[in-house]
């Protein structure tokens, strides 16, 4: 009996999208049935071509890409191509992958896939149009999902677009407010920036992956050279801040990061814009429609990535760790 758990990727990749795919592509624990591309870190015609990248370098190009939204719902679309590249991974100059081409009608897919397949878990990593859509058209779509963890938002940390927003929900903020507003059947797990932040690739952990897996660690120094320069320059931190994967490690090993229940709403307009606006203090009375990420286990996840995206051996990490970490607070 195939017990594997059948997921889909709704991403922008993006650098830290493409390091989230890799996670999951090589855990044996998910069913990868397809990989939805949305407007966000890069237009969506790049996005599905990154995402092909990385299906060609873990010989996954069985596994389909769909190319979604290309403009969010309501304000003009704004890339991070400042942060990702204008290839959206870094100014790589991977190769295109020419042997497979992408399909579009990204939307029906997510649709048709949690009608079919019930139990299926949703990861959202970039902004929220497609699952907007989805829902738009059919709000009851997510019934017989699953999970729902989606990547965006913060608690009580500073934004990364502006003093209080996200990227993903300030890119789509009218999307982020429907998608909160619709009292799902699964609670929305809200990885936002409280816990993504604390996830920093360094020089340090990147060096120890050339001492595992030659092709990945290839792969990722050339995708994250450009991703490192941006955070010393803006923020002067060796390394850079990984969002993405941080949701697909909470889904595989959900001890390794903890939060509360609470009812979220986004704002959408004026400069509150993707604001995600937790009511811890319950004010409004309203149901619970989130699970907000508060805590995580920095040492648990490198833990999980290297172990499963590195092929780093178990003994020989346990012993490193503490040297990989050992200046992060
Ligand atoms: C989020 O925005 C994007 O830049 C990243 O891929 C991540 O999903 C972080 O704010
Ligand atoms: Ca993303």
């Amino acid at each position: 009996m195939n017990t594997k758990k059948n997921i889909i990727i709704d991403c922008d990749p993006g650098i830290d999208d493409s390091l989230a795919l890799l996670l999951a592509l090589q855990s044996e624990e998910f069913n990868v049935v397809g990989i939805t591309i949305v407007s966000g870190n890069a237009p969506a015609a790049i996005g599905a071509q990154n995402a092909l990248k990385v299906l060609q370098l873990v010989n996954r190009l069985d596994i389909p890409v769909y190319i979604g939204a290309e403009e969010p719902l309501k304000v003009p679309f704004e890339s991070a191509q400042d942060t990702h590249g204008e290839d959206g991974l870094g100014n790589s100059q991977i190769p295109p992958v020419t042997s497979v081409q992408p399909k579009t009608e990204a939307v029906s897919f997510i649709q048709k896939t949690l009608q079919q397949n019930p139990g299926t878990t949703v990861f959202a990593l970039g902004p929220l149009t497609n699952i907007a859509l989805a829902l738009k058209e059919d709000p009851n779509c997510f019934a017989e999902a699953s999970r729902f963890i989606a990547m965006g938002g913060s608690y009580l940390s500073h934004g990364n677009c502006s003093p209080v927003a996200e990227y993903n929900f300030w890119c789509d903020p009218e999307a982020a407010k429907f998608v909160f507003s619709q009292n799902l059947p699964v609670s929305i797990e809200m990885v936002g920036l409280d816990v993504t932040r604390k996830i920093v690739l360094t020089p340090t952990i990147l060096e120890y992956m050339k001492h595992t897996d030659e092709q990945i660690y290839q792969f990722i120094q050339q995708i994250t050279q450009f991703y490192f320069d941006y955070h010393w320059e803006h923020e002067t931190v060796l390394g850079c801040v990984i969002n993405d994967p941080l949701t697909i490690a909470y889904a595989l090993d959900p001890t390794l990061a903890k939060g509360f229940n609470s009812h979220v709403e986004i704002a959408t307009t004026g400069i509150s814009r993707g604001q995600s606006i937790v009511d811890d203090h319950n004010f409004w009375q309203l149901p619970n429609n989130s699970y907000i990420l508060t805590d995580v286990d920095q040492t648990a996840f490198w833990h999980l990535f290297l172990s499963r995206v590195c092929k780093a051996e178990g003994s020989q990490l346990s012993q490193v760790l503490p040297q990989l970490l050992e200046v992060r607070s």
